[in-house]
């Protein structure tokens, strides 16, 4: 079993995640992937995080380089958020990303567990006018299974997820009073609104019940 988890690259052992401050954050199926949205906007400077909760991801972000902006449209998450802050390169918005007007344009925008919260192809379509050229969109998203290929990753990825889990202690949305829906898409609809909306981008499946993807704005 423990060269099935290093040959996929699970960690056994506890994972840490920690701020600028070095104080260490919680660890759950969202989370679990903020080191590789870390790796992958490593060259951004100006970062949206849409559905941002209570900020977490853009604390963990903030490098005093960064401007990272973290939208949600629930008001408690937002307060949270800013009085956890203790930087002037965090900034967090009380709105419906379904509505956000902005001048800024980004060089990262990021959902995390959000997008299935709101109209997906909106949602897209105002990130991409957001965007700079050459900037990223980056999703991690939760699906409903729909092809056979999907059920047997879905059923496969149950045990490692819970061992994961149980190492590292989770703690999951609900208990951080952040709001969760399990109105869930069906992978092939998020696969053909993919294809439709973001050609190129390449959606790969997440160990914990997520999947990821990452499209680059070519154009303006
Ligand atoms: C499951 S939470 C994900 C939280 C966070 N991204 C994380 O990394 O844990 C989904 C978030 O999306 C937010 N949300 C839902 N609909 C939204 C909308 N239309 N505009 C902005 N935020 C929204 C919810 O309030 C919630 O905080």
């Amino acid at each position: 079993m423990a060269a099935v988890f290093y040959a996929l690259n699970m960690p056994l052992s506890k994972v840490l995640l920690t701020d600028r401050s070095g104080k260490e954050m919680y660890w759950n199926h969202n989370s679990a992937y903020y080191s590789w949205i870390k790796k992958t906007v490593t060259n951004c400077t100006n970062i949206l995080d849409v559905g941002c909760g209570e900020g977490s991801l853009v604390r963990f972000l903030d490098d005093g380089n960064k401007k990272t902006t973290g939208i949600d449209v629930d008001g408690p998450c937002i307060e949270k958020a800013k009085a956890l802050s203790k930087s002037d390169k965090e900034e967090f918005l009380c709105c419906d990303f379904e509505e956000y007007t902005t001048e800024k344009v980004f060089d990262a925008i990021i959902f995390v567990a959000s997008i299935h919260h709101m109209d997906m192809v909106k949602a897209i379509e105002i990130a991409k006018s957001l965007l700079s050229p050459g900037g990223k969109l980056i999703i991690v998203g939760l699906s409903k299974p729909s092809s056979l290929l999907d059920w047997i990753i879905e059923i496969g990825r149950v045990i490692p997820s819970k061992i994961i889990s149980t190492v590292n202690n989770i703690q999951n949305s609900e208990e951080l009073n952040v709001p969760v829906s399990y109105e869930l898409p069906k992978m092939d609809e998020v696969r053909s609104t993919v294809k439709r909306l973001l050609p190129g981008a390449g959606i790969r499946y997440g160990l914990h019940y997520r999947y990821l993807l990452v499209w680059n704005k070519t154009g303006n």
